[in-house]
């Protein structure tokens, strides 16, 4: 067998067998193909795409090349919820003591910020002294203590895609459909779980910008996962304004912990809502919406799911009393309200400048070592539909340094976009695939 003939293959929209994505793959991990002939190969993928089979069996490779997680004493129904990354995305903050409170388990990993989007290792590292786990005995030992087990990403995990990743972006073929399907399903499969639910964001601040591609994407995902036995469902949600109010690190914490206190924006309940519903039915506790809706309320208005919020906290060496004061956390020496030039309705808010707005201030990280500053962050006063007066405040920045105050200022502002006509309700869960 030979590279150059496996390559010839996809570039003209072949098929490649398992034993010839065997030998492309092993040989790549272990040195032997070049990247240049892997870099060829990549793009053919990006013109030609992958069949069903072919993708799976690539990402059966992919998550075998390195250690996988797999408990044998592990009693509770695991979810794995994955978010292909958003701006003020604090669900994971909030779906994991929930989940645990409606007698589930989370085992999953998850990363840092990059860019305009931020990372659920961030936002708890907020809180001081917190660690998650680094073994899968501390996570085993974690999420049957307290139903959220949560472990960053380790470069023995999946290295095959971490190798992949680097030549992809190098390659202009990190927006290849299929590729980034088997990147995300490989770290997912790596992982234990009865169920893993992706949540795939659609629109401005989002990786899948249009409904089209989030749809192909989810597609690929799902039966990625359900033909190699794992049950997956994507659930796609709208990216065409931040997640709820607050964005950045400490305030997405603080945002979260009053979701899990009953106090909501409405778009944040609704994903999580769906989320945990989704849960419930496929664990087979409930049959209808109204049902979960039922068992979720109870589980915040008893503090169940608080009381998990204050335990996994604590079990990950943080200070459990950040949960009933604020202050404990970081935060940020000034603010300064942005207010509208403008009157008129919310229609959007493009949530790609709001991220940067965050980023330039310290909240994100531009380059994967830059450092962050947990305590900055943006926290909108107006949504979509909202009417806003000439002189409203949109919303408010909260920094440390002015050194780009004036730079995130003007990105807040041009996010907001106004207009005359009242905004009709928009969709939050625009499509469920499973
Ligand atoms: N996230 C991943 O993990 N991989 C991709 O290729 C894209 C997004």
């Amino acid at each position: 067998m030979r590279v150059v003939d496996l390559i010839d293959i996809k570039k003209k929209g072949g098929v490649l067998s398992n034993e010839e994505l065997d030998f492309l793959l092993d040989n790549y991990l272990s040195g032997k193909v070049p990247d240049y002939q892997m870099s060829a190969f990549l793009m053919s993928v990006y013109f030609n795409g992958m069949s069903d089979d072919e993708l799976s069996y690539f990402t059966l490779k992919m998550r075998d090349s390195g250690d996988t997680i797999f408990f044998d004493n592990m009693e509770k129904y695991l979810v794995d919820k994955h978010s292909t990354g958003g701006v003020g995305d604090k669900v994971t903050v909030v779906l994991g003591p929930l989940l645990a409170a409606v007698g589930m388990a989370t085992t999953k990993l998850s990363g840092k910020g990059l860019g305009h989007t931020g990372g659920t290792i961030d936002k708890f590292e907020s809180i001081d002294n917190f660690k998650f786990s680094s073994t899968k005995d501390e996570l085993v030992n974690i999420a049957n203590k307290t139903g959220v087990g949560i472990m960053g990403y380790s470069d023995k995990i999946v290295p095959l895609d971490k190798k992949l990743y680097s030549l992809r972006d190098v390659t202009a073929t990190v927006d290849s459909i299929p590729l980034i399907a088997s990147s995300i399903m490989s770290k997912k499969l790596a992982v234990q779980s009865d169920l893993i639910i992706l949540d795939v964001k659609v629109g401005d601040g989002a990786f899948m910008k249009t409904i089209e591609d989030a749809r192909e994407l989810s597609r690929r995902m799902v039966n990625i996962g359900n033909s190699l036995g794992r049950k997956t469902i994507a659930v796609l949600t709208n990216m065409e304004e931040p997640l709820g109010l607050n964005i950045g690190n400490s305030n997405e914490i603080i945002e979260g912990i009053e979701a899990l206190s009953g106090n909501w924006s409405n778009d944040l309940k609704e994903v999580v809502y769906t989320l945990v519903y989704l849960a419930l039915k496929n664990k087979g506790e409930v049959s209808n919406f109204s049902e979960a809706e039922k068992i979720i309320d109870k589980a915040i208005s008893d503090g169940a799911a608080l009381d998990n919020m204050r335990k996994f906290i604590k079990m990950s060496g943080g200070n459990e009393n950040i949960v009933d004061d604020y202050k404990l956390l970081p935060t940020a020496e000034n603010k300064l309200k942005v207010v509208s030039n403008y009157s008129g309705y919310v229609n959007k808010i493009k949530a790609e400048n709001i991220g940067k707005a965050a980023m330039v201030i310290g909240a994100g990280r531009a380059t994967k070592d830059d450092i962050i500053d947990h305590a900055v962050g943006i926290t909108l006063y107006k949504k979509v539909g909202d009417f806003v007066n000439k002189g409203d405040i949109l919303a408010e920045i909260q920094y440390n340094s002015s050194k780009s105050i004036e730079i995130s200022k003007k990105m807040v502002l041009d996010a907001y976009i106004l207009v005359d006509k009242k905004v009709d309700n928009k969709k939050n869960i625009l499509e469920i695939i499973e």
